[in-house]
Parts: C-alpha cells; structure tokens; sequence
C-alpha cells in the first residue's frame, strides 16, 4: 500500500495545487492532505475552512483524505503510515527551500522520502499569496482556484473590508 503525505498550507487551494492531487492521486495508493494548523502564519481562512474547501474541490477523487495537522510533518507522516512526501516545485526560487526540506525531513527518518512533481507549465507562477494579494484587491481569481475556493475567498474579503470598516473611527 503506497500511502503518500501532500502537506502545505493551502491557504486557498489553488488549481496549482489541484494539478499536484490529480497527478498524484494516479500514482500512490491513498493521498493524505495534510493541512498545515500553524496561527504563526496568520492564515487568512481557519484550518477547518482549509479543510472543508479541500473536500469540495477533491469530491471527484475517492483515495484520498484531508487532515490537518501540527507539529513536525515528518511526524505526521509517520502517524499516517505514509512512505512519502509529496512536494510541488515550481521555479528555481523553490529548490533551495524544498530541498532543505527534504533533506531535514530524510535525516529525521531515513524511511520517509519526498517526491517531487515539476508544476505544469500553466501553473508555474501560481500562489496562495498572489492569489490572495489579487483578491484583496477585487482583482479576477476565477482563473487561478477552483470556482467553490474562489466564492468562498471574495466572500473572505469582503468580510475583512467590512471588518476594517467597523473599525475605523467616526
Ligand atoms: O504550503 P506551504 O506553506 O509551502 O507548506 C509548508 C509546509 C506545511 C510543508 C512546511 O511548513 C511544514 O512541513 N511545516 C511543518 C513543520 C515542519 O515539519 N517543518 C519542516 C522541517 S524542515
């Protein structure tokens, strides 16, 4: 049984990351999303809302499941019973930090690998913080996240303006 870990942020989802879960949901037995519970980041949507946007958009997949989690990822792998890691590498820029990653990873437990998928040309300049940038301001994201993610994160900014709003003085 090969059972992989897809861990990140997803802060939202984008079809980059999509394209990652489509891939690899060909490849490996069953795929654990794990979604990254870490308040540090300052996350624009909850985990809870990470994970419930993960299981609308990957509805159509039926090896694989969403879990959040924190701590170490190589921990939550281990909990998993997964036997690998798999990581997105978009542009140069990513290397350095993926594979630092890996390599930290693989000393902590030698029988945890990561595999790499080279993001599809389409999205190799995607993020979840252009996207949110884009959106902030009122900018066309139907291009760049499932259309369920892209409802939800307007709905997000919308609330933020009318929060920020509320706050200002008279
Ligand atoms: O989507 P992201 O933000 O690029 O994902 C980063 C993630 C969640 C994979 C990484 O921050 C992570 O694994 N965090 C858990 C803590 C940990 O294990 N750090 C790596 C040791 S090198």
């Amino acid at each position: 049984m090969l059972r992989a870990v897809y861990p990140g942020s997803f802060d939202p989802v984008t079809l980059g990351h999509m394209d990652i879960i489509r891939r690899s949901v060909k490849i490996v037995d069953e795929l654990i999303v794990g979604v990254l519970n870490n308040n540090a980041k300052m996350p624009l949507f909850s985990v809870e809302e990470r994970v419930k946007m993960l299981n609308d958009v990957t509805r159509e997949f039926s090896n694989i499941k969403i879990v959040p989690f924190e701590g170490l990822l190589i921990d939550f792998a281990r909990q998993m019973n997964a036997s690998f890691v798999v990581r997105g590498l978009r542009a140069i820029t990513d290397f350095e930090y993926e594979l630092q990653m890996s390599q930290t990873n693989h000393k902590l437990e030698p029988d945890v690998e990561t595999m790499f998928f080279t993001t599809s040309i389409e999205y190799s300049y995607l993020s979840s913080t252009t996207v949110r940038e884009v959106a902030a301001f009122g900018g066309d994201i139907s291009q760049f996240v499932p259309e369920a993610v892209a409802i939800q994160l307007n709905r997000k900014m919308n609330e933020e303006k009318e929060r920020v709003m509320n706050e200002q003085p008279n």
